[in-house]
């Protein structure tokens, strides 16, 4: 009995449903025209057209079911005023209404919802683009002695650079290309956030050499030393993940070995001597705890690098020796026992760039010392290559032997993961260093401006306190240092 009367009814309601089906499309068919015309004029006068896209969310649904409703106000009251149209029942003006509105609602989130998984999709195939083939870089440190070679062979290149530089060692050394199109200069110093923060705007990779530079160097001032070796290189690192920047290279360097009469690799034990190659280790280590899927750090253990520079160094162990032996006759030789590796600057250059050019996947998280293993020499040796290169010269041994570096080391690793290989000599180095003297680029090697722990401890340091005053930066060197001393 229920049963029968469960399927009368429902049969009564399918007729029911049938007809208004047949009558909604019937008047449809009839008043579809007169349908599009006051559907566009109302959405018109109620100024989804001109403002539509100003509108947001709910705002937007508000406008659509309110022009929506007026649109079938106004056709229910034609319907009845125009005798020729036809006049259904109102259940018909409700299903249209209802389904009119579903249908403009859903359409709109319809959209939505493509527009923003195309930008999702464009995102993520640009990021990975971007990641392998990083087109904008930045060079924290672009200024100094590695950064002006590397930014003139990344321009020549057809990179984009921009440089983030507080000029601890003035600008000039950028002055030659400073109105390069493709390079932007940004000064700031590395502590401070919004200056890190504003110059990763839009680089698609970072490589940081800006950092105090040397064993005495960095003895100038250790809380400077921590604040930017340290604290510093990881807000860096930090920041840049944060943006998306996966491809990070640091610029460390072979001193965290320490001293070892064994031929050191990657996976040695590191044993750094000086603060300075203990900021190296402790913003290695940092560098890899941020490392994962979106942030994939290269660290370089680069070797003591020689040769000319637009920001010439002669506090290198290789260019003091060979200006020495140049403009006193003189060679003078400390420690000449110790082993040390040693790498042009034009080479460490190239290295940056290939490994910028490296499928990320062959590279990432790795480290890699940078140099060659026929480029290992006592101070010795070197003072032997460079004396029959300087006429007249004499080599003069002194016993002092402050400098407790001693390390020779591997190279096989960047040959073999990337084909790296240094292609200038000793030699070449230190014929630059001769040419330079000749042209009349380097009139005495003993300025201060060729020297970080020279000008670290004139003019410029106080600079450098001045900054820390300004931005009353990372306050807590006392436990950084206890940290790396532990
Ligand atoms: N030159 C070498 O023999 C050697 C060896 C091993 C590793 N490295 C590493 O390579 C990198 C570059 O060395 P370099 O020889 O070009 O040194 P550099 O001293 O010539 O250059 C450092 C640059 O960083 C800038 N800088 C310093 N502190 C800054 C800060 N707080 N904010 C912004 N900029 C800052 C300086 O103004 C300078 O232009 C360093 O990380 C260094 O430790 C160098």
């Amino acid at each position: 009995m229920l049963t029968k009367f469960i399927l009368a009814a429902s049969a009564t309601e399918l007729t029911a449903l049938r007809t208004a089906g047949i009558n909604f499309a019937t008047l449809y068919l009839q008043t579809v025209g007169i349908i599009v015309v006051i559907g566009i004029l109302i959405f018109a006068v109620s100024g989804f057209y001109s403002h539509g896209r100003y509108y947001r969310s709910k705002y937007k649904a508000i406008l659509i079911i309110n022009s929506n409703s007026l649109v079938w106000l106004l056709i229910a009251i034609l319907a009845y005023l125009i005798p020729v149209l036809p006049t259904p029942p109102r259940s018909v003006f409700i299903f249209g209404w209802l389904s009119s509105s579903a249908f403009l609602l859903g359409a709109r989130f319809w959209s939505r919802f493509w527009r923003q998984a195309i930008k999702l999709e464009a995102r993520i195939l640009r990021q990975a683009h971007d990641i392998e083939k990083p087109k904008h870089i930045l060079i924290i440190g672009g200024a100094g002695f590695i950064g002006s070679v590397l930014v003139r062979m990344l321009l020549n290149s057809g990179y984009r650079v921009r440089v983030l530089d507080n000029f601890l060692y003035d600008q000039k050394s950028l002055d030659a290309v400073q109105d390069h199109p493709m390079l932007d200069i940004h000064t700031g110093d590395s502590r401070e956030v919004s200056s890190v923060v504003q110059s990763m705007d839009g680089v698609d990779a970072v490589v940081h050499l800006g950092e105090i530079v040397g064993d005495p160097a960095c003895a100038v001032n250790d809380d400077v030393t921590i604040q930017i070796n340290i604290a510093a290189t990881r807000m860096i690192a930090e920041a840049a993940k944060g943006y998306g920047i996966g491809r990070f290279i640091y610029a460390s360097s072979c001193s965290v070995y320490g001293a070892s009469d064994q031929v050191l690799n990657e996976d040695s034990k590191v044993e750094p001597l000086s603060l300075y190659a203990k900021a190296k280790v402790a913003a290695e280590e940092s560098l890899n705890s941020l490392a994962g899927t979106d942030f994939h750090p290269v660290i370089l253990r680069l070797s003591t690098v020689y040769g000319f520079s637009p920001r010439p160094r002669f506090d290198l162990v290789v260019n003091l020796l060979a200006a020495k032996g140049i403009q006193e006759g003189e060679i003078t030789i400390i420690g000449g026992e110790q082993w040390r590796p040693f790498v042009h600057v034009k080479d460490v250059s190239r290295a940056i760039k290939m490994i910028l050019e490296s499928p990320l996947g062959d590279i990432a998280g790795n480290v890699y010392n940078v140099g060659a293993n026929n480029l290992n020499y006592t101070i010795c040796e070197v003072g032997k290559i460079i004396h029959p290169m300087i006429p007249g010269s004499r080599i003069v041994e002194l016993d002092e032997d402050y400098d407790l570096r001693n390390y020779r080391v591997s190279f096989d690793k960047i040959t073999a993961d990337i084909g790296f290989e240094c292609q200038h000599s000793l030699q070449y180095g230190i014929a630059e260093i001769q040419e330079a003297y000749a042209n009349g680029q380097i009139l005495d090697y003993r300025l201060r401006e060729y020297s970080n722990y020279k000008v670290l401890l004139g003019e410029n340091g106080r600079l450098l306190q001045r900054y820390n005053e300004l931005f009353q930066l990372y306050p807590q060197p006392e436990r950084v240092r206890e940290e790396i001393n532990a």
